[in-house]
């Protein structure tokens, strides 16, 4: 027996497929596995009204999981929803997020087990919340795969579950350097104003965003030629300056005569379709438009090609959009109104009764149920309800953009990232954590969602550093940098309307550039940690609890987290601090920068309070551990990723390195042992 006949024979002793109804088939796990008979082990199964599964928690199990959800690392003491959601208000409140992602770590008792509820639809997760002592998981879909998954530890369970879900997507290494976004640059000066700023001021940049106004009139694939004139030239210009253009696509197509993209996906019947089979309308950014059938594998392919027209302008990286999908209004629910305003209205006045139906009408419209239940998707498993399979929306449009830029460069990686997804998009992209807000608990909201993004593969994320909505302050985007320098993607980015908050436009921007600059440093080691986190399955963020898991305060930690198996992190998320109290849970180095400087200071285990001031980063390496660091560099470009100083304690550090952009990974030289 080979060695991979071996791991897949104890993968299949430790997963096991549990079958309910006639499941539709989500391709979020890449194993073939037999269907079990008898019941799901653990939990009491009650099938008389939907799926209803009950596990018993006692007062120290805890859970962990849900992927982008709110609250903590330990998920106990919530109601969570598994269905794609187009809401900005990410509160302590919000019960779902744009991600499903339907995978927990539960430790019961002196047992622990995975378990995946792979579920395209609505599904619901009480934990702990309802009654203290249960965690229910219910769905009105009776049909579905549920996985559980036994082994040692948690982090056994995960890797396990990592193989069976396949590898996450692999980025350009250009994609780890410092972004710059804003809702929008609606035009080439100001993309050009943004490169001037970063680069006068010497802060490093790789890439600039363009939001919605690049495109003439919200419509995908095109370009506004009066605001960006010829994008090939212009996107050359930028690549000349070391900084890469990263377009957004929305979900919706407009409707407009003329336009290609429309009359192709209405001729071919590639968008989804009300009961009648006409496409369904509904109003987004552009206007009306119709929804791409990303379910149906022509218009999947069909809408995937479409990326080349901007690849072939010079185009490498694109975030993906509205693709939960998100519906301001449809157009049947604008027929129902004008059915009301027939009820109130008396001759050409609206009774002041009218008025408020009307309001609280319009009100509860946007990303309706009663919208997500009118449309149809064409798929190879037959007709089905956008409801019913809701989940798999936005991992779809981004499986279709990933295929297609497969086809067009089968060799080069692209950036590509989404808001919606579900398990198994992992592959194709990575996602930022949509709409948030320039809030300092959206700081620890950012820590906290790492770990559990990582479990369910998602090894590139980040969200909008500065925050998306409100304004954002001076303090906070250097706190907030100081975690961003961290995650997989960095990128600031903000909502039209508010504050500008580019690095430069602050006082002291050398305060931003110290902090960017230990980001380029640090490049070396995130790359590595990332790529040996996807090579393997691994986790590239941990919870305490996960590598300490006899240690109850670390157990408990919910605002430090460890970034490979060097590095544990704890960032500042609090206005007006001067520092923060730290838990070492063994002896550790701790690295501050403070103007560019490094300094070193040996920490005991056991808790600490670090000052730590606006323009400084603290980290943490652990016992015996070594991490690479570079020169700082204006752009990933120029990064010298040959002469690497090792720090830390430890003697040695496997790199892993490659040339960043071709598909060509994984192989043996590509790992490097670097010694003091
Ligand atoms: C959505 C996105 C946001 C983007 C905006 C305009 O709200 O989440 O990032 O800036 O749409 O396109």
């Amino acid at each position: 027996m080979n060695i991979s006949s071996t791991k897949q024979s104890r993968l299949i002793f430790m997963m096991k497929k549990y079958v309910f109804g006639a499941p539709f088939s989500t391709d979020a796990v890449v194993i073939s596995l037999p269907c079990e008979e008898g019941s799901l082990p653990y939990f009491e199964t009650d099938t008389s009204e939907g799926l209803k599964f009950t596990l018993t928690l006692s007062a120290k199990d805890a859970v962990y999981g849900l992927g982008e959800s709110v609250r903590g690392i330990n998920k106990r003491g919530y109601l969570y929803r598994g269905f794609c959601s187009d809401d900005p208000n990410q509160t302590e409140a919000t019960n779902s997020l744009y991600g499903a992602h339907n995978f927990m770590v539960i430790e019961q008792g002196d047992k622990v087990f995975g378990v995946f509820f792979d579920c395209p639809s609505l599904i619901n997760f009480d934990i702990a919340f309802t009654y203290c002592d249960k965690l229910i998981v219910s769905s009105d879909n009776t049909n579905m795969n549920v996985f559980i998954i036994d082994g040692n530890s948690c982090y056994e369970i995960i890797r396990e579950f990592r193989k069976a879900i396949g590898m996450s997507y692999i980025p350009p290494m250009w994609a780890f350097g410092y972004t710059q976004s804003r809702w929008s640059y609606a035009e080439r000066d100001s993309v050009r104003r943004v490169a001037k700023g970063y680069r006068d001021c010497h802060i490093p940049l790789d890439a600039i965003y363009l939001d919605i106004d690049y495109m003439e009139r919200y419509k995908d694939f095109t370009v506004d030629k009066e605001a960006f004139g010829d994008l090939k030239e212009f996107a050359d210009e930028m690549k000349k300056q070391n900084i890469r253009l990263v377009p957004i696509i929305d979900a919706g197509v407009k409707i407009e005569d003329g336009y290609d993209v429309y009359e192709e996906g209405v001729k071919n019947g590639y968008f989804c379709t009300d009961k009648d089979g006409k496409p369904f309308e509904a109003c987004v950014w552009p206007g009306m438009t119709h929804f791409p059938d990303f379910l149906n594998p022509d218009a999947r392919l069909w809408f995937g090609e479409k990326y080349k027209i901007l690849t072939d302008m010079g185009i490498e990286g694109f975030w993906n959009d509205m693709n939960e999908p998100a519906i301001f209004y449809s157009q049947q629910s604008v027929d129902k109104a004008h059915e009301l305003v027939k009820d109130f209205a008396k001759e050409e006045t609206l009774t002041l009764q009218g008025f408020e139906t009307l309001k609280g009408y319009f009100g509860s419209r946007q990303n309706c149920g009663e919208d997500y239940s009118a449309f149809y998707h064409n798929t190879p498993q037959g007709r089905y309800c956008h409801k019913n399979v809701h989940n798999l929306y936005g991992y779809n449009m981004t499986r279709s953009a990933a295929e297609g830029l497969e086809k067009t460069d089968p060799d080069k990686r692209f950036l590509l990232f989404s808001r919606a997804s579900y398990i198994g998009m992992h592959r194709y992209s990575g996602i930022w954590t949509g709409d948030n807000f320039s809030w300092w608990s959206h700081i620890l909201a950012e820590l906290r969602v790492l770990p559990g993004l990582n479990m369910c593969g998602f090894l590139y994320v980040g969200a909008d550093l500065g925050g998306f909505g409100c304004e954002c302050t001076r303090d906070l985007l250097l706190r907030w940098l100081s975690l961003g320098i961290f995650t997989p993607l960095m990128r600031n980015h903000a909502a039209c309307g508010t504050r500008e908050q580019e690095c430069y436009q602050f006082e002291n921007p050398e305060d931003f550039k110290h902090i960017i600059d230990l980001r380029y440093r640090l490049i070396p080691y995130i790359y590595s940690e990332y790529m040996k986190a996807a090579l393997s399955g691994d986790m590239m963020f941990k919870p305490l609890a996960f590598e300490f898991p006899e240690d109850e305060v670390a157990k408990r930690t919910e605002d430090q987290i460890l970034l490979g198996n060097e590095v544990m992190i704890a960032p500042v998320y609090t206005q007006n601090a001067i520092g923060r109290y730290v838990y070492l849970p063994e002896e550790m180095t701790a690295v501050r920068m403070n103007k560019g400087e490094l300094t070193f200071t040996q920490m005991e285990k056991g808790h600490h309070f670090v000052e730590i001031a606006e323009n400084e980063v603290v980290f943490y390496i652990r016992k015996d551990k070594a991490i690479p660091l570079c020169k700082p560099a204006m752009c990933t470009e120029e990064l010298d990723r040959e002469n690497l100083e090792l720090i830390g304690t430890g003697n040695e550090y496997v790199l892993y390195t490659d040339d960043g952009i071709s598909k060509d990974f994984g192989k043996n030289e590509n790992y490097r042992t670097l010694t003091k």
